[in-house]
C-alpha cells in the first residue's frame, strides 16, 4: 500500500510540475499508478480505488482501462468521466435489456446484476453474482426488498422462492439444475407475464417448466387440461394454477394435499361440493387426514381424462385398479360406490335422493313433534302452577 501511494504521490507531483501540456496516459499501468491504491478516495470521500490483482484476474483483466473509460486519454482527466457503455462490446445483452421490464428503471445498469465492473468473472465461477446458485440473491436484492415491492406494486417473490422446492434445492442442496429466477424468466430480455412473448405468459408456462420437467409436460399435454389450453380455452389450468410459480412445494406434502383439493374445486365447483359430502372428504377434514383420496388420486394429476375415455383411471373398466391402490379388496361391487354422489339430484341419483328426502322428512317430523311436546308441556306446567297458587300455596 505504502509503496503504491507514495509512488502515486510522486507521479501526481511530477504531473503537476509538468502541468501543461496534458500528459498522455498509458493505460493501464499509468491509471493504476494512482487508482491502484484501494484506499483512494475522490474529493467527496467516494472510493475510487481499483484493486489491481482483482482487476487483472477478472474477465476484463486483459482490457485497457480506457477500453471502457473511453474519454480518458490524458492527465488531468475529467473529474466526471462519461459513464461506461458496456453495450459497445456486448450488443446482444444490451439489446435484450433495452426491450425488457428493467429498461424502464433508471437505476438499472448492467452492474445492478453483475456487480462491481472491475471484478466481473465468468458466469460459471462460483464467485459470480450470476452463478446459478447466487442468482436468487442477486435478483432478490431488489425483489426481496419490501420497499421496492411496495413502490412498484410487485409481490415479494424472493421470500416465496427461497422456501420453495426449487429454492431449497438450489440454496440448501446446491443442485445446479434446479430452477433459478432466470430458468423461467431469462436474464436480459425479461418480459412481464402479461406480454404474450414472455416465457411466463400463461400459455407459454407449460413449455417453460417443460424445459426441465419434460416427462410431466408430455403427460399434461396429453390430458384434457393441456389440450384445452392449447385449443385456447382460457379457463383451463396451467402448471402454476396448481403449483404456484414461486412458492412451489412438494406435491406429496400434507400442505399440498390439503390446499390443492380446493384448487381443483375452484374450477369444478359442482364436483367439489359432491366430493365434500363423501366419506373421503369428511375423513380429510378430521384433523387433516393425509391418506384419504384426493381428486388426483382417482383422476391423475397431469394426464387427466374424462370418464368416457377408456384410458382414464375413472373409466368404469379401470375403477377396480384405481380404487384398489388404496382399497386392497376392491371389486366390481365395491366400485359401485359413487365418489360424487349428489343426493340433491333426483335424476342422477334417485335412490340417494329419496333416502335424503326421507331422512329430511323424518328429521323435520321428529323436530316438530318435540317442539309441540315442549309447548304443550309448558302450558300444562303453567296451568299446574296456577292451580297450586289457587290452593293457597300450601304445598309440602
Ligand atoms: C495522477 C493520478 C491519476 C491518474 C494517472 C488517473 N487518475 Fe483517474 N482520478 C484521479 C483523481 C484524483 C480523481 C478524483 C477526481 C475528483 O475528486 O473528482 C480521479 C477520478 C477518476 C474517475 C472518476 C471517479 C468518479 O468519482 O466518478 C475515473 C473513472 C477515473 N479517474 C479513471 C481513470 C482512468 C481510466 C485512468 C487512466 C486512463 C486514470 N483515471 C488516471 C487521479 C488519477
Ligand atoms: C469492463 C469495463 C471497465 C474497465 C476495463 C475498467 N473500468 Fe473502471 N469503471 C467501469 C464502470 C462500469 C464503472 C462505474 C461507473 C460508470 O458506469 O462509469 C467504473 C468506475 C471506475 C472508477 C470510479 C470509482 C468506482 O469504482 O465507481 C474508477 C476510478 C475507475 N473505474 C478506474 C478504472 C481503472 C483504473 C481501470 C483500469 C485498471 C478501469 N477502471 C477499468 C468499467 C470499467
Ligand atoms: C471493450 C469491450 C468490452 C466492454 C466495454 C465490456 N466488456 Fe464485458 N467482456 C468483454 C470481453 C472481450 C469478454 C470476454 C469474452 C466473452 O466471454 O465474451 C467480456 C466478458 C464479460 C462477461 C462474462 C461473460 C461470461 O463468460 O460469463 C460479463 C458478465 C461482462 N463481460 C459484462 C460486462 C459489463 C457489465 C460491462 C460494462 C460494465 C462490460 N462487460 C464491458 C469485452 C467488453
Ligand atoms: C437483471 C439482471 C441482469 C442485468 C441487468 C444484466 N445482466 Fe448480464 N447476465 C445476467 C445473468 C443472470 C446472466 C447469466 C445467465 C445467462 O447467461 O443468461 C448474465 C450473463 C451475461 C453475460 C454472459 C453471457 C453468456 O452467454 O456467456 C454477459 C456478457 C452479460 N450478462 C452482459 C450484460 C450486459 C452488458 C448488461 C447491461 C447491458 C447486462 N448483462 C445486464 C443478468 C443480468
Ligand atoms: C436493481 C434492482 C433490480 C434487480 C437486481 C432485478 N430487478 Fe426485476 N425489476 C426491478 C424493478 C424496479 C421492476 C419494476 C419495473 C417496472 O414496473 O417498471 C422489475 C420488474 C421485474 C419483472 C416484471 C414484473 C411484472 O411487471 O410482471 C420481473 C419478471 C423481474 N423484474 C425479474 C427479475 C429477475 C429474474 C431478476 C434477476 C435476474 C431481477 N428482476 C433483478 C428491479 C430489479
Ligand atoms: C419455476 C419458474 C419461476 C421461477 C424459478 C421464478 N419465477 Fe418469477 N414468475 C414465474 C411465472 C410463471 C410468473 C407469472 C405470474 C405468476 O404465475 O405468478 C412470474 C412472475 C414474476 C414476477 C411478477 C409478479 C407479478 O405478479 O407481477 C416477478 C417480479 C418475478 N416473477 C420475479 C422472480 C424472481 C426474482 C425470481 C427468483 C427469486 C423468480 N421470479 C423465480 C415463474 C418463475
Ligand atoms: C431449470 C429446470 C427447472 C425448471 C425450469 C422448473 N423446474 Fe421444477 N424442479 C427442477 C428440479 C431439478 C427439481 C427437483 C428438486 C429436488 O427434488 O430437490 C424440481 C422440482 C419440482 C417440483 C417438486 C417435485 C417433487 O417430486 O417433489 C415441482 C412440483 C416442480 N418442480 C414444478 C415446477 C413448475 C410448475 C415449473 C414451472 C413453473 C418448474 N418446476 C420449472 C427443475 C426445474
Ligand atoms: C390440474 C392441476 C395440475 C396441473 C395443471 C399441473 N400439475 Fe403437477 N401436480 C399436480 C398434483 C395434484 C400433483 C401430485 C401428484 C401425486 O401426488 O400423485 C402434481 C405433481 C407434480 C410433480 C411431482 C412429480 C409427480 O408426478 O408426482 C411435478 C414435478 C409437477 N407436478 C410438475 C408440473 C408441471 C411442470 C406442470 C405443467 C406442465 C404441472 N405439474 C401441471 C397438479 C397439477
Ligand atoms: C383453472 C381451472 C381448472 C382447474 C384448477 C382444474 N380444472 Fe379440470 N378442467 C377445467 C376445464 C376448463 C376443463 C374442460 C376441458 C375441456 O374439455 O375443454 C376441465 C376438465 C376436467 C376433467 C374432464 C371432465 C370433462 O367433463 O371432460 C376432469 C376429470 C378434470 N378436469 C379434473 C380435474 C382435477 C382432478 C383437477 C385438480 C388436480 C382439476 N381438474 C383442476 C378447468 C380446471
Ligand atoms: C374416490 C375417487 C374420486 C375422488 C376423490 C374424486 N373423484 Fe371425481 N370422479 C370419480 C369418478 C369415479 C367419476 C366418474 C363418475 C361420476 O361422475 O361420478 C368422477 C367424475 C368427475 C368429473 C367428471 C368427469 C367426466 O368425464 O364427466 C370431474 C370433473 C371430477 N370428477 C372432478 C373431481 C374433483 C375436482 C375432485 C376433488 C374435489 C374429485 N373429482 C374427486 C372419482 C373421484
Ligand atoms: C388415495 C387412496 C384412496 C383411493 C384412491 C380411494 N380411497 Fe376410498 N378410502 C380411502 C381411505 C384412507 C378411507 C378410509 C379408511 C378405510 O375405510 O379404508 C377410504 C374410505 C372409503 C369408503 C368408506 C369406508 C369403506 O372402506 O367402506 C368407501 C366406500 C370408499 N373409500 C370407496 C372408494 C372408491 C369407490 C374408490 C375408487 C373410485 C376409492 N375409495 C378410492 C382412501 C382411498
Amino acid at each position: 500500500m505504502k509503496t503504491s501511494s507514495s509512488f502515486s504521490l510522486t507521479l501526481f507531483t511530477s504531473v503537476l510540475l509538468l502541468a501543461a501540456p496534458a500528459q498522455p496516459l498509458h493505460a493501464d499501468v499509468d491509471c493504476l499508478s494512482c487508482h491502484g491504491d484501494p484506499t483512494m478516495q475522490d474529493a467527496n470521500g467516494k472510493s475510487i480505488g481499483v484493486d489491481p490483482a482483482k482487476f487483472h484476474s477478472s474477465i476484463h483483466g486483459t482490457l485497457k482501462c480506457n477500453d471502457c473509460h473511453k474519454d480518458i486519454h490524458d492527465y488531468p482527466h475529467p473529474d466526471h468521466p462519461a459513464p461506461v457503455q458496456c453495450e459497445s462490446c456486448h450488443t446482444d445483452e444490451a439489446a435484450g435489456l433495452a426491450g425488457s421490464v428493467h429498461a424502464k428503471v433508471n437505476d438499472h445498469p448492467c452492474t445492478s446484476c453483475h456487480g462491481n465492473a472491475h471484478v466481473i468473472v465468468t458466469k460459471t465461477d462460483p464467485q459470480s453474482p450470476v452463478y446459478p446458485l447466487n442468482i436468487p440473491k442477486t435478483c432478490g436484492s431488489c425483489h426481496g426488498d419490501p420497499a421496492m415491492a411496495k413502490k412498484y406494486h410487485l409481490p415479494n417473490v424472493y421470500a416465496l422462492f427461497i422456501d420453495s422446492i426449487h429454492g431449497f434445492a438450489l440454496g440448501k442442496e446446491g443442485l445446479l439444475v434446479a430452477a433459478n429466477c432466470t430458468s423461467c424468466h431469462g436474464s436480459h430480455k425479461i418480459l412481464s407475464h402479461t406480454d404474450p412473448r414472455s416465457s411466463t405468459y400463461r400459455t407459454n408456462i407449460s413449455a417453460t417448466c417443460g424445459t426441465c420437467h419434460v416427462g410431466i409436460n408430455a403427460q399434461y399435454q396429453a390430458g384434457v387440461h393441456g389440450k384445452a389450453v392449447a385449443a385456447g380455452n382460457p379457463s383451463a389450468p396451467v402448471c402454476t394454477d396448481c403449483h404456484t410459480a414461486h412458492g412451489i412445494i412438494e406435491p406429496t406434502s400434507s400442505d399440498f394435499r390439503m390446499q390443492s383439493t380446493p384448487i381443483c374445486g375452484s374450477c369444478h365447483r359442482d364436483k367439489f361440493n359432491t366430493y365434500r359430502d363423501t366419506f373421503h372428504s369428511q375423513l380429510g377434514l378430521l384433523g387433516g387426514y393425509v391418506e384419504t383420496a384426493r381428486c388426483w388420486d382417482c383422476h391423475g394429476a397431469h394426464d387427466v381424462l374424462p370418464a368416457s375415455d377408456p384410458r382414464s383411471p375413472i373409466a368404469p373398466a379401470n375403477l377396480v385398479t384405481t380404487c384398489g391402490r388404496c382399497h386392497a379388496g376392491a371389486n366390481a361391487s365395491f366400485v359401485q360406490y359413487q365418489p360424487h354422489a349428489n343426493a340433491r339430484n333426483r335424476r342422477l341419483n334417485p335412490a340417494l335422493y329419496y333416502i335424503r328426502l326421507f331422512m329430511n322428512l323424518l328429521l323435520a317430523s321428529v323436530l316438530t313433534f318435540f317442539l309441540l311436546h315442549t309447548v304443550l308441556w309448558l302450558i300444562r306446567s303453567n296451568f299446574a302452577r296456577k292451580g297450586g297458587a289457587a290452593n293457597g300455596g300450601k304445598h309440602a
